[in-house]
């Protein structure tokens, strides 16, 4: 087990180069699937997601080859199986986007019931009716779905939910569905448009995505392609927040800052300075911060795993500030490990009310998921003193290189073996 220790009070400042979505690969690396060919893809964050889908490919078959630390070659010609391994799959969500894949090039599909980060229920009820209305039937087999069909026919599905994984997984089998497919009340993140793009360029035929409709002609082949992913929405995000709340001043480099309008008009109304530019945002601390509520929406609403991180700012902002969860039913769990920072928070279901702190203080405290460890990391770098952060496993699922990206701003971060048994200790 490892830990974060840090020692925080002093501004993030300098640049920080931000990595590939992780939410876009996720989901671009089961594609590769649909080729049966080989592809090549760019700008692929180096996380342990990831690597738990490249291990995934390989068990199946397929050749991957690391072409550099963010390139990938991968090669489905080769898959043998229509199963991806249990202990693998179930240990994250995006394994299961090899159903909408698998299914849609083989007619078959066994992918284990995903894990993934514990934010509440997390049904996927709409992936199956979108695979049933392509003509699939589904069952469940201790921990496994399987899915199969003897032929995929175009169908026109309304979604009950906005969800970005039921959108993706029903984009993947109906691609070569025969027919035209339309999809309604989908979501519209820029990973959705991503993996558009991506089925696009290796011959697919999508279009609308980033609407409210996609409109998905199938096609008999496709073909290998060489793909760059988009820049991280939500890292960008994270380390904008972290120039805020450290009143630093951070050149946040390769990201489209059109994806990150939301959470720039936030931070512009707590009152921190976002200077834009082409590929790059910069976020310049202030003294004293305002108050502003917060509810989340799927795209182009407020994201939903930006809410714990612009949560620590909130925690220093003056006043009383709102933030409505509609997304999740447990996203709060990281105001717990603040209160224990000196916050003021109090938790009543999906709303949370903040009361502005003059500062946090330094404490041991967890990370319960994946953002709400982010959102930690950046209030220990605030608060004067020494915090440890454990079950850190979670953040590393989604940050490339957090340690060394914070270290490189002059945060004072460092990740350490957790001895066994190890009793808690006061920090001197
Ligand atoms: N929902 C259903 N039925 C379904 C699918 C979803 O009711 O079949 C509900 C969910 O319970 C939730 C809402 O719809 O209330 C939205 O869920 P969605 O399907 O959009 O979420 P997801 O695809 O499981 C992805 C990200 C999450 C992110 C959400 C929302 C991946 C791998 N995960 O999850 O990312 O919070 O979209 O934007 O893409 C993270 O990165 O920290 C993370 C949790």
């Amino acid at each position: 087990m490892e830990k974060y220790i840090i020692t925080g009070g002093k501004p993030l400042k300098g640049e920080v180069i931000i990595s590939g979505a992780k939410n876009a690969a996720v989901a671009l690396l089961p594609a590769t699937v649909l080729a049966g060919d080989v592809c090549v893809l760019e700008n692929v964050p180096d996380i342990s997601d990831i690597r738990k889908e490249i291990e995934i490919l390989r068990q199946m078959g397929a050749k991957v080859t690391r072409l550099s630390p963010s390139s990938l070659e991968i090669d489905t010609s080769t898959l043998n199986t229509t199963e991806v391994p249990l202990e693998l799959g179930i240990k994250f969500r995006a394994s299961y986007y090899f159903l909408g894949s698998l299914l849609s090039r083989f007619g078959d599909a066994n992918v284990p019931m995903p894990g993934g980060c514990d934010l509440g229920a997390r049904p996927i009820d709409q992936h199956l009716k979108a695979f049933t209305a392509l003509g699939a039937a589904y069952e469940l087999d201790y921990a496994m779905i399987n899915v199969k069909t003897d032929n995929l026919q175009g169908a026109h599905i309304f979604f009950d939910t906005v969800s970005v994984g039921a959108t993706i997984n029903a984009m993947l089998a109906a691609v070569k569905a025969k027919g035209t497919t339309i999809l309604e009340n989908v979501a519209k993140e820029p990973h959705i448009v991503d993996v558009a793009n991506f089925l696009n360029t290796m011959g697919a035929d999508v279009r609308g995505a980033g609407t409210d409709v996609i409109k998905i002609r199938g096609v008999e082949r496709m073909h290998g392609a060489t793909y760059t992913v988009i820049p991280d929405q939500i890292e960008a995000g994270t380390f904008m927040v972290a120039a805020a709340a450290t009143r630093g001043d951070i050149l946040v480099k390769n990201v489209t800052p059109e994806h990150l309008e939301i959470i720039t008009s936030k931070l512009r109304a707590t009152g921190a300075v976002v200077e834009e530019f082409d590929e790059a945002v910069r976020v310049i601390g202030v003294s004293e911060y305002q108050n502003t509520n917060i509810k989340t929406r799927p795209h182009p609403g407020f994201p939903t795993d930006l809410q714990p991180v612009m949560g620590v700012l909130l925690c220093l902002a003056k006043g009383t500030s709102i933030v409505t969860e509609s997304i999740w039913d447990s996203r709060f769990r990281y105001c717990d490990e603040l209160n224990k920072m000196g916050a003021n928070i109090q938790v009543e279901s999906r709303v949370a009310v903040f009361e502005g702190v003059e500062k946090l203080q330094p404490a041991p405290v967890k990370a319960t998921d994946l953002r709400a460890g982010a959102a930690l990391v950046i209030a220990a770098l605030c608060a004067e003193g020494q915090s440890e952060i454990t079950e850190i496993q979670h953040v590393e699922r989604g940050y490339v290189d957090i340690v060394k990206k914070i270290r490189a701003l002059g945060g004072d971060i460092r990740k350490v073996v957790v001895p066994e048994g190890e009793v808690l200790k006061k920090a001197h």
